[in-house]
């Protein structure tokens, strides 16, 4: 009995071999192991399950054959399992893998695009890249800007105050770093001052409570408004195309004089008159002028030797037009359709 298991055994082992060797698709080695190893009807576990009829002596020999020969299939099983794997490309890709979420990869936000696009702009132009204080005091606000605390231009910039912190408040824009870095720096001196302001009004398309702003200031001798206006032109060329063209009108601001607003021929209709621009061919983009003497004096220089010019863009306002964004309030919104585009 025992030699006969023996013998069936050295059979199934040879005829498996050749079995698993001619197996030539994942389906077919399938069936090879089920015929041979299934729990039910494989043929080595028919086998395995008479060795309890056999003698103790019988059942140790046969038994430690019984456990190569198994032990000998499996492996080769494995072994052509990967190898036809390989061969049909399905070890390369499992297509049988549950499909995975789509990787979501994150991008700059577009008011990060514009500033860092400026600042790479007004570096190459010699300007330092300053960064203020968004918490600022009422004096570098407003007091040194040449704006008093009973001055009627203080309500055109609302802003939120601190509780028990009657001379702090949330900048309302960036002009407070002209003072502060002349003081730091003194003259000449050539900067740009990014930042986020905030203003206490009323919200629509055009007007949010948090939005950016980019400040620039040129202070030295004999810097004129000519220095200016070709400064300004360079950077609406560089941000709209070398067919842009730059224009100044007179507006009040207390912290310069004269004081301008500035304009830039439409992106949409190059000055033809369109609905961005509601048919004049120009888009306001900035505030600017030559910085005010009482400004320079409260920087502690002498507007007798100094003069200097200065501007301050709405960075929010040139993402919208870069990107033809209708309404400011989306840049804050946090909502992924919006950036995702
Ligand atoms: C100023 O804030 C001046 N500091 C600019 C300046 C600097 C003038 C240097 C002269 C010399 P104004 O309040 O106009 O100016 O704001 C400048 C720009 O900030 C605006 O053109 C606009 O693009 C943007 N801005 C102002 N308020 C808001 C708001 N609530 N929401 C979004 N953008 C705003």
């Amino acid at each position: 009995m025992s030699i006969s298991v023996l013998q069936q055994l050295n059979q199934l082992h040879e005829a498996s071999v050749a079995a698993i060797a001619a197996a030539d698709s994942l389906e077919i080695l399938e069936r090879v192991e089920t015929e041979l190893l299934g729990r039910k009807q494989g043929q080595l576990t028919a086998i395995l399950k008479t060795l309890s009829l056999l003698d103790a002596e019988s059942k140790k020999t046969v038994g430690a054959r019984a456990n190569q020969v198994k032990m000998e299939l499996d492996a080769l099983i494995a072994a052509r399992r990967t190898e036809l794997a390989l061969l049909s490309g399905a070890g390369a890709i499992d297509i049988s893998e549950p499909f995975l979420p789509r990787q979501e990869y994150g991008a700059l936000h577009p008011i990060t695009e514009v500033r860092q696009n400026l600042e790479t702009f007004f570096r190459g132009k010699g300007f330092l890249v300053l960064d203020g204080p968004e918490l600022e005091s009422e004096f570098y606000n407003f007091e040194a800007l040449n704006i008093p605390a009973d001055h009627p231009a203080r309500d055109m910039q609302d802003t939120f105050y601190i509780k028990d912190h009657p001379t702090l408040l949330m900048r309302t824009h960036t002009s407070g770093m002209q003072v502060r870095a002349l003081q730091m720096y003194g003259a000449p001196l050539a900067a740009v001052v990014p930042g986020r302001c905030f203003r206490n009004e009323a919200t629509d398309v055009r007007h949010e409570h948090t939005f950016y702003q980019f400040e620039g200031f040129v202070v030295g001798e004999n810097v004129t408004l000519a220095h200016l206006k070709g400064m300004l032109e360079a950077a609406a060329q560089h941000l709209y195309g070398p067919q842009t063209q730059v224009r100044l009108r007179p507006k009040f601001y207390p912290f310069v004089e004269p004081g301008m607003n500035g304009e830039v021929t439409c992106v949409i209709c190059a000055g033809q008159g369109c609905k961005l621009c509601k048919g004049t061919g120009w888009l306001e983009i900035f505030g600017c002028g030559m910085i005010h003497p009482e400004v320079l004096k409260a920087a502690k220089l002498d507007p007798k030797k100094v003069s200097g010019f200065a501007f301050g863009l709405g960075l929010t306002r040139i993402a919208m037009l870069k990107y033809g964004v209708g309404d400011v309030r989306e840049f804050n919104a946090g909502d992924l359709n919006f950036l995702q585009q």
